[in-house]
């Protein structure tokens, strides 16, 4: 989609949420980086066939300093995506101090060792109990075919003032 001033005032008048409404827009939108703006970089995790329940698969996203887990919780999670939509990924990094969290499946909750904040997986990542004061940044997944992709991330990840740097 290329825009210019001419048509971004169009745009503004009748209004660009109804020119958008029924277009298909990419994850990382060309004409954003076109425009000088920082995009999240699509990222194949893995296949979700076979992924057991209450495995965590460690990655990194949206980079190499940016540690995240995709987790199978085996039951319906907000913006979970797969079967019954159990499958989600949050970064690792407490919000409280950054130290790295890990997934209890038998509570299905992350759970920081540093001073135990505890952050419920199937609830965006939502604080249960803790010295946290923000929930962890949830990653943003998609499916192409059988393929898990990270597109995104909801909150800011520990330490950083952007998500991409
Ligand atoms: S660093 Fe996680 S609770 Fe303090």
């Amino acid at each position: 989609m290329n825009l210019d001033r001419r048509d971004f005032l169009v745009l503004s008048g009748t209004g660009v949420a109804g020119y958008l409404a029924g277009q298909v827009l990419p994850a990382s939108p060309a004409w954003a980086a076109e425009a000088g703006e920082k995009v999240y970089p699509l990222v194949d995790i893995g296949p979700v066939s076979g992924l057991p329940v209450g495995a965590a698969i460690e990655f990194r996203y949206p980079d190499e300093d940016s540690p995240a887990v995709m987790i199978h919780l085996g039951e319906p999670a907000k913006d979970g995506i797969g079967p019954n939509n159990a499958v989600v990924a949050y970064s690792t990094l407490c919000t409280h101090k950054g130290c790295p969290v890990k997934f209890h499946p038998e509570r299905k909750m992350l759970i920081c060792p540093c001073h135990w904040s505890t952050f419920d997986a199937a609830k965006s990542g939502n604080i249960v109990i803790g010295q946290a004061s923000q929930p962890l940044p949830q990653i943003k997944l998609r499916l192409d075919g059988d393929l898990v992709q990270a597109y995104g991330v909801d909150g800011l990840i520990y330490g950083r003032h952007t998500n991409i740097l």
